[in-house]
């Protein structure tokens, strides 16, 4: 028997940043147990209950603290996890907002209901590969010291990079608080006042390949992330898409 009908909430923003009220279909549905059209059909047969109450209105958004029944399971909207690559483009910044106004990588990414954050960082001046999820766990795991997984950048540096320089870089170049752990590197090409040079890093310390490049007298110009491990990507610059099954269990794989 319906008891009693929960009142319709306006749209407002959750308290944490980047979360909305949803309304009920949808919170379903991003559960994954149906979809959303399916969750309204539940709804008009009652047996969704919040807080304990069957729910009558299929207006309803439901609000943080809330707790959803289907069929007498309690469900959680976060149970999927989404993991997206985008190219970051020059000009923005990898935070989830910023108080300077800048376009965040955020924007790069479908509006979804799951808090998504960038997977480590990229300077603002850098462009390239970057991982964005709601998975913690993996993301806490990617950027452990102890799990640093290589990371490949292609950099224009001023100056023609020798192959002494380059081996130096692979030996390690000690940076003010540290020394690097090997490297790889490859001369790709140079011309009469630059060098371009692809670098694999095993860390991922604050500016690090801008570092190094400096350390050996060679300032990086431009700097563009080709890959992460072994997941690179023809993305247009800008551009977005999903982590296929393959590269997440890669990502997960990592020890
Ligand atoms: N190294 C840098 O210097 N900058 C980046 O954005 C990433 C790696």
């Amino acid at each position: 028997m319906k008891v009693k009908s929960l009142k319709v909430q306006k749209e407002t923003r959750w308290r944490r940043p980047g979360r909305y009220q949803v309304r009920i279909n949808k919170y379903i549905g991003a559960s994954g147990i149906c979809s959303r059209r399916r969750a309204d059909q539940l709804i008009d047969e009652g047996k969704v209950k919040v807080n304990g109450q069957v729910l009558m209105e299929k207006g309803y958004d439901v609000r943080p603290g809330d707790e959803v029944q289907v069929d007498g399971t309690l469900i959680r909207p976060e149970t999927r996890k989404l993991y997206y690559l985008v190219n970051k483009p020059v000009g923005y910044v990898t935070t989830v907002s910023d108080p300077q106004g800048r376009p965040t990588v955020m924007e790069l990414v479908p509006d979804v209901e799951e808090r998504l954050f960038p997977v480590g960082r990229l300077d603002v001046n850098t462009s390239g590969l970057l991982i964005i999820t709601n998975d913690g766990d993996l993301a806490n795991r990617l950027t452990h010291p102890s799990h640093e997984m290589g990371k490949t950048y292609v950099a224009r540096v001023t100056g023609m990079l020798t192959m002494k320089e380059a081996k130096i870089l692979e030996r390690g170049v000690r940076l003010e608080e540290f020394t690097t752990s090997p490297a790889q590197v490859r001369l790709i090409r140079h011309d009469r006042n630059s060098t371009l040079v692809e670098i694999t890093i095993h860390e991922g310390k604050n500016r690090q390949v801008r570092r190094m490049m400096e350390a050996v007298g060679h300032p990086v110009t431009d700097l563009e992330r080709t890959a992460i491990g072994t997941i690179n990507s023809r993305l247009p610059v800008g551009g977005c898409r999903k982590l296929n099954p393959g590269e997440i269990d890669y990502l997960k794989g990592i020890k």
